[in-house]
């Protein structure tokens, strides 16, 4: 049987690395992309030698706007059909609002927002056309909680590709393509480069060691998650009360519990 294959954005690191081990061992053929391309190639390197995996290795800027379409463009000229996309490039932007210039906060919205929605909708086509597709979106558990100061975007765009990823499922269901599925994977505290890249890793190193989760449970629940048509998934069992509390606390308790906890580890400079 022709072997799967899946693109992974920001593979370079941290969840998305775990992201190209775990569909490598599935048996899944991959394309990885980032920027660092001396580590995507370390990687395809490490998965080559333990899978009979293809792998295609292709660097991208996503702030650039144009690299979506890049990426699309290059699949296809290798003859590469997409069964599997999973949207996970992503960062932290830490200061506030006002600290922080438009140019920043534009490539912000790019990376973690329009780039995923445009690699879906290019690559929907063809999945629509093979009756098969899933798209694994990772947001957060920060978006399921209140907006809080510091980061400010951050909330806000993985509250979006929740929604996004429930309506691109429902979607898919309505209009009759039953094996195609989209899921939006909501961690909290991951080890992983994330931190380090944001500037808050002496502050989340206080953080009880209960809160965290390694990556591979993570990529693990979120694979599950779209194998079996599920919008959202929250991983691990500490994060999913967090996400009910968010719930059932009423409203005012709920945004004074998060500006207390984020105010520990967002940055406000
Ligand atoms: N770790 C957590 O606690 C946590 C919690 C909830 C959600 N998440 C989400 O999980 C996802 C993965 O993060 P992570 O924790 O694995 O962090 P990470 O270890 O820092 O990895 C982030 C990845 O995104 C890529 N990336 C960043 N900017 C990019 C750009 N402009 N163009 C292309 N790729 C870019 C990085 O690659 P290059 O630098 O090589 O480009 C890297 O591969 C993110 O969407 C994050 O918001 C993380």
């Amino acid at each position: 049987m022709k072997r799967r294959l899946c693109l992974i954005t920001g593979a370079s690191a941290g969840i998305g690395a775990e992201f190209a081990r775990q569909y490598a061992a599935l048996g899944w053929n991959l394309v990885l992309t980032a920027r660092r391309e001396d580590r995507l190639q370390a990687l395809a390197d490490e998965v080559r030698a333990r899978n009979k995996t293809e792998l295609t290795v292709i660097a991208e800027d996503l702030a650039d706007p144009a690299a979506p379409a890049r990426l699309v463009a290059a699949l296809a000229s290798k003859g590469l059909e997409v069964d599997a996309l999973v949207n996970n490039a992503g960062y932290g932007l830490p200061g506030t609002f006002f600290s922080t210039s438009w140019e920043d906060q534009a490539a912000f919205l790019q990376v973690l927002y329009t780039a995923p929605v445009e690699l879906t909708h290019r690559l929907l086509a063809g999945m629509a056309t093979r009756k098969f597709g899933r798209i694994i979106n990772v947001a957060s558990l920060a978006g399921y909680a209140a907006g809080s100061a510091g980061h400010t975007l951050y909330a806000s765009v993985k509250a979006g590709m929740i929604k996004f990823s429930e309506s691109i499922n429902a979607e898919c269901e309505a209009l009759g393509y039953t094996d195609i599925h989209c899921t939006a994977l909501c961690p909290g505290f991951t080890y992983s480069e994330f931190h380090d890249v944001n500037g808050t890793r002496e502050a989340t190193k206080q953080m009880p060691a209960w809160l965290w989760m390694e990556s591979a449970p993570v990529v693990a629940a979120g694979i599950e998650a779209v194998n079996r048509g599920q919008p959202v998934v929250v991983p691990g069992p500490v994060n999913k009360t967090m996400a009910t509390l968010t719930r059932i606390l009423p409203e005012p308790l709920g945004r004074a519990m998060v500006r207390a906890q984020s105010s520990r580890y967002r940055r406000m400079d």
